[in-house]
């Protein structure tokens, strides 16, 4: 179990995460939801221990352990892993090269991996992950990536970012798929179709959990609520 206690976390002046708990169990799958610019990046970025995430109070608890302190490499050896919102390219270096980076993988395995993405093999496993890679097809080989390295704990942030409509299923079934290695998925999403496949969901608004419960109710109440909502990014009460 993953688990965040009375997370607080500030940019300068600015407080953008304001004390948030959260749970995550292995075997399901978690949504944070929520409207541009409330935190949910952030989240992802303190979960996963990015160098300038660090918590300004409370602790991230591994299977009972205190992680605050861990480094991104620490936390990622943990069984930590991030599908970045815009991932970054590089020269050089071949799709298949990429996705067998330092292990001992398996050609097959890896053609399966991007069918699985919707990437046919003979035409991608040569390309570059460079600049001249679309936005959606470099998505499509972090995912992949992201699935090579059997995550205990995947935090995908906004997967369908860039990715053509018809690729949300795609994504549905790669969910599904993380699920059923065991992994716990927490999948930041705006999109009602990959929410309401989710398990348990946060409503974030202005650097709170606003709401939390059952995919359904959350998604419902988000989008009658949340998506012409007249105080984007602060709470009514404050
Ligand atoms: N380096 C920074 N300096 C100051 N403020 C920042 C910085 N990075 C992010 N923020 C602010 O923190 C808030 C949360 O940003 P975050 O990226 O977590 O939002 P988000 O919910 O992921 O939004 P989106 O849906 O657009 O991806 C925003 O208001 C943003 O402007
Ligand atoms: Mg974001």
């Amino acid at each position: 179990m993953l688990e965040l206690r009375d997370i607080k976390y500030s940019k300068g002046d600015n407080e953008i995460i304001k004390g948030i708990n959260m749970k995550f169990e292995e075997g399901n799958v978690y949504c944070i939801i929520g409207n541009n610019g409330v935190g949910k990046s952030t989240i992802g970025y303190i979960i996963m221990g990015l160098s300038d995430y660090r918590p300004s109070q409370g602790n991230i608890f591994l299977d009972g352990k205190d992680i605050t302190e861990l480094s991104l490499t620490e936390r990622a050896k943990s069984g930590i892993s991030l599908l970045w919102q815009e991932p970054a390219r590089f020269d050089g270096i071949t799709v298949e090269n990429y996705l067998k980076l330092n292990r001992d993988m398996k050609k097959e395995e890896i053609e399966e991996t991007l069918k699985l993405v919707n990437l046919e093999p003979s035409r991608y496993m040569r390309r570059y992950v460079d600049k001249k890679l679309s936005g959606g097809e470099r998505k499509k080989v972090e995912l992949a990536s992201c699935i090579l390295l059997k995550p205990k704990y995947v935090i995908m942030d906004e997967p369908d970012s860039g990715i053509d409509i018809m690729s949300l299923d795609m994504i549905v079934k790669v969910i599904n798929h993380f699920k059923k290695m065991g992994s716990a998925v927490i999948v930041i999403t705006h999109r009602k179709e990959i929410a309401i496949n989710c398990g348990y969901s946060y409503l974030i608004c202005a650097g709170k959990v606003f709401l939390d419960g059952e995919s359904k109710k959350i998604v419902s109440y988000y989008e009658k609520t949340c998506d012409n909502c007249g105080h984007v990014n602060y709470l009514e009460e404050e």
